[in-house]
């Protein structure tokens, strides 16, 4: 499966909705998540992200911890298929690292 990682929050642009085959994109206030048992490996939304926060999940993630997220939120949250307006302020935290755990939890 594919997975939203930390660079999404408080970035949330949304390109990656409009792209996925099978809408299996869930909304958060902050950021998104991607269920992973119904994402279907296609892999087109990684290059969408403009901030990269679409990996597969072998990828920069060895603990397992956003895999987690992502099945605990899309559990959740309402699904989301088209793109939204992103955060007024959401350059400001492109470059930021570990903003999960300072904003979000
Ligand atoms: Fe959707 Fe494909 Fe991305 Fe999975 S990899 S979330 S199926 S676009
Ligand atoms: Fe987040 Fe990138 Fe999608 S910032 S909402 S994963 S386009």
């Amino acid at each position: 499966t594919y997975i939203v990682t930390d660079a999404c929050v408080r970035c949330k642009y949304t390109d990656c909705v409009e792209v996925c085959p099978v809408d299996c994109f869930y909304e958060g206030e902050n950021f998104l998540v991607i269920h992973p048992d119904e994402c279907i490996d296609c892999g087109v939304c990684e290059p969408e992200c403009p901030v990269e926060a679409i990996k597969p999940d072998t990828e920069d993630d060895p603990d397992g911890k956003w895999l987690e997220i992502n099945s605990k939120y899309a559990e959740v949250w309402p699904n989301i298929t088209i793109k939204r307006d992103a955060p007024p302020d959401a350059e400001k935290f492109e470059t930021e690292t570990g903003k999960y755990e300072k904003y979000f939890s």
